[in-house]
């Protein structure tokens, strides 16, 4: 019960706490959802206290306000991935984004390539053993928070106690505050007869008995409406959102013929709404553990039957997958999508699935282009990409000559665009697309 008074101790109230924080400092800012709102308001409201202070955080999920021009003096934001609240500020230059692997991030702070002055948290209440758990994101805030020469925890009796590799003790904690607010939500997308199409050819890719990683946004969410005929799934995902709740109830996911962490779904931060929350609460089922465990591909690939599912910006003849940048802007990051793409193509039956609608901006752009828009970063690599699906089909690249792959992607194109794309084509291979196509088919 020694924790108990050690936590008196250290209780404080925000803007104590953060006077802790000093200019020039380096501060990691707990991850997405488990961003501790308050102590990040005491920063911007105490902004004239700062110069100079580096904030880094991944998917921000709150409002960002540290990214607003007239923080530039006291805060510069260090993104490592980039999303709608920071987006601006990196493409106006007030903050920069540092490209890494989602499993390497906790290397950058646990090998110093980043030295952590001091890491701002939201965990759940201590339990009885003194106890905190990291809640919804272990991802890279445990290491970072475990390299920090400084701690400073807001302690939110509405984050659920998550299981897994995801508790802090007491101890570990420097100076903490008490809060009680739900956490931040992320709604459920809206599902489109495009995506409705798209998920129905994911699924079809998706044996029983398969584990599966589900990326972000509509399309995943439209997958996972049309496995409710599966059997025996299971879960090892960066990232949970409202969607998987259902099907787990449903016993559709029951992790039973997973060959790692059987009867367990795993992951590393969860994106959802209170549903989700209520769900994963002291669950035994859910096992929450740190990005670099979970996301390493030699991990990943373990489990056979892995099936990742994601999605990208642009897709070029060769396979190039851009998936995080619209030509020169940084439109997000890389996160988890090679993690998985690896770690998926490497396992016993393995499948890594690039999925996307075949056109953007409101049907103005094909997502198959003859080359990637210039300046765009390739995110999975020619030599990486496996499956690519669109609402008019599936094209299976692996295996496949320049040529075949050109012809598989033209055909999963939009009609408005494949004519252009076949010009292309032809130029490129001084072929005739058609005969090629024949010759194939016979
Ligand atoms: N040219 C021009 N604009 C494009 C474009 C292209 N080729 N592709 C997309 N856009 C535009 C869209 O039109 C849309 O603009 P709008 O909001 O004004 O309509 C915007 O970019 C977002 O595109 P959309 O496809 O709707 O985004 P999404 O929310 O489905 O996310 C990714 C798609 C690729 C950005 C997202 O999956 C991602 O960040 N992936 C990389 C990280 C990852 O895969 N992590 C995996 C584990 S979570």
């Amino acid at each position: 019960m020694e924790w108990k008074k050690d936590y008196l101790n250290k209780l404080t109230t925000a803007d104590n706490a953060t006077t802790y924080i000093k200019s020039g400092d380096t501060v990691v800012i707990g991850h997405a959802c488990a961003e501790p709102t308050t102590l990040v308001n005491s920063l911007i409201d105490n902004k004239d206290r700062y110069k100079d202070v580096e904030l880094i955080h991944m998917v921000a999920m709150g409002k960002g306000a540290y990214t607003q021009p007239e923080m530039s003096q006291h805060f510069r934001h260090k993104a490592l991935f980039v999303g709608g609240c920071t987006r601006t500020s990196v493409i106006e230059g007030r903050a920069d984004y540092t490209p890494c692997f989602f499993y390497e991030v906790p290397s950058l702070f646990k090998e110093n390539y980043i030295g952590v002055d001091v890491s701002i948290i939201q965990v759940s209440p201590p339990d009885a053993h003194g106890y905190c758990s990291y809640g919804v994101s272990v991802d890279y805030t445990k290491a970072a928070t475990e390299s920090a020469k400084l701690v400073i925890a807001e302690i939110n009796n509405h984050m659920p106690r998550t299981i897994g590799d995801s508790f802090i003790h007491v101890s570990e904690i420097d100076h903490l505050i008490e809060s009680s607010y739900p956490l931040i939500e992320l709604s459920p997308p809206s599902i489109g007869e495009i995506e409705k199409k798209i998920g129905a050819h994911c699924a079809s890719l998706v044996e029983d008995g398969s584990t599966l990683q589900l990326g972000i946004g509509a399309i995943p969410d439209a997958v996972l409406m049309f496995l409710k005929d599966k059997k025996d799934l299971g879960i090892h995902s960066e990232m949970l959102s409202d969607g998987i709740v259902d099907l787990y109830n449903a016993g559709v996911v029951n992790n039973s013929k997973k060959t790692i962490h059987k009867d367990k779904m795993i992951a590393t931060f969860l994106m959802g709404t209170q549903k989700l929350y209520d769900f994963v609460h002291d669950n035994p089922v859910m096992e929450m553990r740190p990005v670099d465990y979970v996301n390493h591909p030699t991990v990943i690939m373990q489990n056979h039957k892995m099936v990742s599912i994601n999605s990208c910006i642009q897709v070029d003849l060769m396979g190039q997958v851009a998936s995080e940048s619209i030509g020169l802007v940084q439109f997000t990051g890389v996160g988890g999508q090679v993690d998985y793409v690896r770690g998926a193509t490497m396992a016993k039956d393995g499948k890594s699935i690039i999925a996307m609608p075949s056109t953007a901006a409101s049907g103005k752009v094909s997502r198959i282009a003859p080359f990637l828009d210039h300046g765009a970063a390739v995110t999975t690599s020619r030599n990486d990409v496996n499956y690519v699906v669109t609402e008019y089909g599936i094209a299976h690249l692996k295996g496949k000559s320049l040529k075949d792959r050109g012809r598989a992607l033209i055909n999963i194109a939009h009609p408005d665009f494949k004519e252009s794309l076949i010009t292309e084509w032809e130029k490129r291979f001084n072929d005739d697309f058609e005969k090629v196509f024949l010759e194939r088919v016979i």
